[in-house]
């Protein structure tokens, strides 16, 4: 019998235009395992946000389509499918920015992720689930969302995203913004899920030092590319992630780009 884990999500080969003119994704592969958590990683306009739209289906607002390339859910096709269809089969985004509706108090925002069911019992104890994982969410269930911090308003789009009872989750760029302290927090409840809900993650993150912590596998992605992956352990021990990614260098060279030419340079003199 096999251990490797089943492949939950696969991108294959995906190409992402903008406008009908802009290639922002120019054949982006993954794939991500069952129970696990994997990070696209990246900096600025890499395309970690086009990805996870574009699996989620969510690029049409956007003016974005795929042209090119396949994406799997456990082996269906997924491409046409609606996000309310994927949020039926176990698939929710949670989107960067935190988008919690400002004028809802936390728990009604945590109610609009129900909006799929009707079972009034389920919903109250997907309620008290959210709870457990979220305590701070409890203390400030009547209090209106613009008035919470950043960490709880991050607390409140993953708990939403939760109330659909996901088996996997899009997070898009969790530690935006917040205290390095509520990033920890936000990302041990993120693990919490994963080990005790079986959520299995796709995130997006600049903060690769924080994502290779808690991730097991991590791709890296340069201006619509990716340009590395591994186990989250190899890429934090790889010199260049290390250099460029981990600030750990302390060059002002910023991309696998930049290395290749600052190798080749290197030859020259030598
Ligand atoms: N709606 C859009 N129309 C045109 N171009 C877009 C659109 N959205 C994103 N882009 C471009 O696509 C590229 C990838 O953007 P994307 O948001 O996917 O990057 P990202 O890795 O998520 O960046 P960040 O870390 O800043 O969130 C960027 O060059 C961006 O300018
Ligand atoms: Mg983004």
């Amino acid at each position: 019998m096999s251990t490797t884990p089943n492949i939950v999500l696969n991108v294959n080969g995906i190409e992402v235009i903008y406008n009908h003119v802009i290639l922002v994704l120019k054949g982006v592969s993954l794939n991500v395992p069952e129970g696990k958590i994997a990070a696209v990683l990246g900096g600025n306009g890499a395309g970690k946000t086009t990805t996870l739209r574009a699996i989620s289906n969510l690029l049409k607002a956007e003016r974005g389509e795929v042209t090119k390339g396949s994406i799997e859910l456990r082996g269906d096709r997924i491409e046409n499918l609606t996000p309310a269809d994927l949020v039926n089969r176990g698939v929710v985004q949670v989107m960067e920015g935190r988008h919690c509706f400002a004028h809802l108090t936390i728990e009604e925002n945590l109610l609009t992720g129900s909006y799929t069911r009707t079972d009034k019992g389920e919903i109250a104890a997907n309620l008290e689930k959210v709870y457990n994982y979220f305590p701070r969410l409890k203390t400030r269930r009547t209090s209106q969302a613009a008035y919470t911090s950043g960490g709880e308003q991050q607390m409140c789009a993953i708990g939403r995203a939760l109330m659909t009872n996901p088996s996997v989750m899009l997070l898009d760029e969790p530690s935006m913004g917040l205290a390095p302290q509520i990033v920890e927090e936000v990302f041990e409840i993120v693990k919490d899920l994963n080990t005790k809900e079986k959520v299995t993650f796709l995130l997006a993150e600049q903060n690769t030092n924080m994502a290779l912590r808690y991730a097991d596998y991590g791709y890296i992605m340069e201006s619509g590319r990716i340009v590395m992956d591994g186990a989250a352990a190899d890429l934090r021990n790889n010199e260049d992630v290390k250099e460029f990614y981990l600030g750990m260098g302390g060059g002002e060279r910023k991309s696998f780009k930049d290395v290749k030419s600052y190798k080749r340079r290197k030859r020259w003199l030598a």
